[in-house]
């Protein structure tokens, strides 16, 4: 089973919707959905220790705090975690507390009877209840409100809950899995973060590296990404040396998401079947210090449209027509754009040539 609800930013994957009993509230937005188990690609040495510590923490049902800057995996170890772990064949709920409707996470979380409050026409599950026996995923938790999180702290040491407007007490058996971009530890010491409830979830901590971190896995990610994302009838498949040499040099804040973008990006642009630095429209040059761009340096006029072409493709998801509109160029000139940026002028093809005038 699976079900898909980024609206309110409720994920469950796996298990059996049957046996989960009323969920008749949950929106019904259900999409089909992957369930990827690993996927992590990388084989620095963080990789390597990150992997190591994900397949002992999916042996047990510790609680387990990942911690990461935006766009580093978090997610997927989440559900590496589950899906190579004892309770693989139950439930992985993810909850976003970040994109929960503050007036209704209570009932999200904990399920309401009805007549618990205006609107409440029927009962209703909670999402720990729906994790029941499988796992429960709180991204972003540095995000919950701190009125429920005495009311949480009391559910994961009582392994029960109580639905809003019920007397009763339901037994639950949930894997809590926590994430968070946060600095927690600072959310403690400001008072919007309860040290209880802090210590309950970090009890196995697992820090996912920045990706400027493991700067070697970026050509296994980019092969990665390339056979992902290309067009099956599109030839693109292999990068230039010059383009993985822009990749390498710069720093990717984030991480690996924004690498992906970056891919998905040049493929929008390239019409060759090799990826070159010309295709890298969206990536800054290098960032770190040895590579960093002279502040006074001047962006050719053309080069910033490209740019800004290619961030708006990006942000439509490739959709060219509403590109246009954003643009506010017509849809035959935004081609006409596109075909000059793909095609490698002379002087661009002079620029990607190596020095000994080799096409990098
Ligand atoms: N090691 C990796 N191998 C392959 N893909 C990865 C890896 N790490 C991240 N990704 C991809 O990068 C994107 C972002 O990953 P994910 O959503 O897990 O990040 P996150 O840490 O949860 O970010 P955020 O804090 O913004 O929610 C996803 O498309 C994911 O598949
Ligand atoms: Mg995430």
């Amino acid at each position: 089973m699976s079900y898909w609800n980024d609206a309110g930013g409720i994920h469950i994957l796996g298990g059996d919707l049957e046996t989960m009993g009323n969920q008749a509230n949950l929106s019904r937005a259900a999409l089909p959905c992957q369930a990827d188990v690993g996927g992590l690609i990388g084989q620095s040495a963080p990789m390597h220790l990150l992997n190591d510590l994900i397949g002992r923490v999916s042996r047990s049902t510790s609680p387990a705090l990942l911690i990461g800057d935006t766009g580093t995996g978090k997610e997927l170890v989440a559900r590496a975690i589950h899906f190579g772990g004892l309770r693989c064949e139950k439930a992985l709920v993810t909850v976003d507390c970040s994109a929960l409707t503050p007036t209704l996470v209570e009932s999200e979380l904990f399920g309401h009877v009805k007549g618990a409050f205006t609107g409440a026409d029927c009962s209703r599950q909670g999402l720990l209840q729906t994790a029941h026996e499988g796992t429960i995923f709180l991204d972003e938790i540095g995000e919950l409100p701190t009125f429920l999180q005495a009311k949480f702290l009391r559910a994961l040491q009582e392994k029960e809950i109580r639905p809003v407007g019920s007397t009763e007490r339901i037994q639950i058996d949930v894997r809590v899995i926590a994430a968070t971009n946060r600095d927690l530890e600072a959310g403690v010491r400001g008072g919007t973060f309860r040290q209880d409830l802090y210590f309950r979830l970090n009890v196995v901590q697992i820090r996912l590296p920045p990706l400027c971190e493991r700067k070697v896995d970026i050509p296994l990610l980019v092969s990665h990404f390339l056979e992902k994302l290309s067009d099956p009838l599109q030839s693109v498949r292999t990068i230039s040396d010059g383009a993985l040499r822009r990749l390498m040099a710069y720093d990717w804040p984030g991480n690996v998401r924004e690498l992906e973008n970056a891919i998905e990006c040049a493929l929008v642009l390239s019409s060759g079947s090799v990826l070159t630095a010309d295709d890298l429209a969206s990536v800054p040059y290098g960032t770190s210090a040895r590579n960093a761009p002279d502040r006074n340096e001047l962006v050719p006029l053309e080069e910033l449209e490209r740019r800004a072409i290619a961030n708006t493709l990006l942000e439509t998801g490739g959709n060219k027509l509403s590109a246009a509109r954003l643009l506010g160029i017509g849809k035959t000139t935004l081609y006409r754009k596109l075909r000059r940026y793909t095609q490698l002028p002379a002087d661009r093809l002079r620029a990607e040539r190596g020095p000994n005038g080799k096409q990098t």
